[in-house]
């Protein structure tokens, strides 16, 4: 199993605020995304950067050079890469990493791109290491070696590609062999998006779904998403669902905040596994340092789950820190929770130790 996408795993697949997209997120994105750059909110950098790339590159009227995009699931990777398309007035070919088995997979795929045409390469860390070295000189110099028969007999006949452009997205940049990212003209990192861009979100979606939406109900709303557009507009969609059931139908401050009560996401957009791991730590080992398997066992998951699903957001959000001794919970996770921390706050608690890693 690759636990390389922390959002892919069981535990996250039902989660109101996991950041990877189920079925049903699937069908609404589509109507939601944004079109051009210009309607892409947020990411102020990288749309000025890639702006300039994408115009140089009409302005010349050759291919744009090669993209990678970094960042966290549901910021807008997926999103961009067809805006590049769009913007460039050329076809795009959607495909992923661990969709590229063998070199040949590739190769097929390659060899049938249209000059100009966009290739976007999702999860680009999960290729094969065949496919991989293949891409390097398909990027360089368009062209690929196809291996035709096996054993000594193999021959390898070169192909000449199309130019094309390469959009690779990636929420494990590091994970990339420094080859592979060398031979990307530009790489955007996305970061997480602020209160205001969230709101902008919210209004946008609200707008495109027809949901009446007041401006403290989008506020409210964007407060608990995670920094995570992806997010926005699925806690928008329980959202609208409440409104109409149980108001008017117009979200306001009152109106997300109770909906988003009944399905257990938090004024800082944190869900039961959060909230279950924080409260553990703090209640049962007085906010630490306490192993991660103790602290585990004490929420009733595995290990795993609250490592890679739970803790990252809390780490984010300064909530827990990870620390040698074992996790940490820090003055603002007992502020977050309305608890008054003991007095001897921090390493002297030897009691705590019975506990430790
Ligand atoms: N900058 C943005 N402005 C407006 N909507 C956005 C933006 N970024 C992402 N979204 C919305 O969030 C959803 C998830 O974006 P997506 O591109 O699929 O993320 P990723 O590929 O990084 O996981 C899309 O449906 C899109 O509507
Ligand atoms: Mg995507």
């Amino acid at each position: 199993m690759n636990w390389d996408d922390t959002t892919d795993t069981d535990a996250t697949a039902e989660r109101l605020v996991g950041a990877s997209a189920d079925g049903e997120d699937q069908a609404v994105e589509a109507a939601l995304r944004p079109k051009d750059l210009g309607e892409f909110i947020g990411q102020e950098k990288v749309r000025e950067q890639l702006d300039l790339v994408l115009r140089a590159a009409r302005a010349r009227g050759a291919t744009a050079d090669h993209v990678l995009l970094s960042g966290a699931p549901g910021l807008g990777k997926t999103t961009l890469s067809m805006i590049i398309a769009a913007e460039m007035e050329a076809p795009i070919r959607i495909t992923s990493g661990p969709a590229i088995q063998h070199a040949g997979d590739l190769a097929a795929i390659l060899s049938s791109l249209q000059e100009g045409e966009v290739l976007f390469l999702d999860e680009i860390h999960r290729m094969s290491r065949p496919a991989e070295e293949m891409l390097y000189m398909a990027m360089e110099d368009f062209r690929v070696d196809v291996i035709v028969g096996k054993g000594p007999g193999a021959t390898a006949i070169p192909l000449e590609l199309p130019p094309f452009t390469l959009v690779g997205a990636t929420t494990r940049a590091g994970l990339l062999p420094p080859p592979l990212r060398d031979r990307f003209g530009f790489t955007a990192h996305m970061e997480f998006y602020g209160p205001t861009e969230l709101e902008r979100v919210i209004h946008r979606s609200a707008g495109l779904l027809d949901v009446g939406i007041d401006t403290a109900g989008a506020a409210e709303i964007a407060g608990r998403s995670r920094g995570t557009p992806r997010i926005a507009n699925r806690l928008l969609r329980r959202v609208r669902d409440y409104a109409q059931v149980k108001a008017d139908g117009l979200i306001t401050q009152e109106i997300a905040a109770a909906a988003l009560a009944v399905y257990e996401v938090d004024a800082r957009g944190l869900d039961r596994l959060d909230r279950g791991v924080l409260e553990a730590l703090l209640k049962l080992f007085g906010g630490g340092p306490v192993g991660l398997s103790t602290l585990a066992v004490a929420v009733g998951e595995e290990r795993e789950t609250v490592e890679e699903v739970a803790e990252p957001f809390l780490v984010r959000e300064g909530l827990l820190a990870r620390t040698p001794r074992g996790r940490v919970a820090t003055p603002a996770a007992w502020a977050h929770l309305g608890l008054t921390p003991p007095r001897s706050q921090g390493s002297g608690n030897g009691q705590q130790d019975l506990f430790g890693t």
